[in-house]
């Protein structure tokens, strides 16, 4: 079942095209198609409509957020290694003006201390990281509370 205010953005940025050719012991091993259709099929058990965009181009990823609140209601960011210094898709963020919750698949947490640095803080309900894939839907769910959408849990 579906309702209004039901769509989510899902963004990736630079590198995730290329995803199966990354380090599979930190990112899985799967494409960044594969990972969509599990999120689209998580998002619709949820009751959300995911809609999904890649660039390696940070002011298209700047533009997107920008009319994000054109396209959806909410928005899932993965942002990739710009989530740590990119203060302008920082502020894109605050533009977007949608809930949003920031993923990474491997534990920033735990790696290089730049990678602890986000420019996210403070912008998103949640953070998280080091889940793999099922990251995504922990995200989902935080979105769908923050969206009043009631799905299967
Ligand atoms: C990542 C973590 C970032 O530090 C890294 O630069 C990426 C992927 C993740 O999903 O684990 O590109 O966002």
């Amino acid at each position: 079942m579906t309702s209004a205010h039901n769509r989510v953005a899902v963004l990736h940025g630079v590198n995730f095209d290329v995803l199966e050719r990354r380090d599979p012991d930190l990112y899985g091993g799967l494409s960044l198609s594969e990972l969509e259709v599990k999120i689209q099929r998580w998002a619709r058990e949820l009751g959300l409509e995911a809609i999904f965009f890649q660039t390696n181009a940070e002011g298209e990823f700047v533009e997107y957020l920008h009319r994000v609140r054109e396209l959806a209601d909410a928005a899932l960011v993965n942002a990739g290694a710009w989530t740590h210094y990119s203060r302008a898709i920082g502020d894109a963020l605050a533009v977007g003006g949608v809930p949003a919750v920031e993923v990474h698949l491997s534990d920033v947490e735990s790696r290089e201390d730049w990678r602890r640095v986000s420019v996210f803080d403070g912008l998103v309900l949640e953070k998280i990281s080091g889940r793999g894939p099922d990251g995504y839907r922990d995200a989902l769910v935080a979105l769908a509370d923050a969206l009043g959408v009631a799905g299967e849990r």
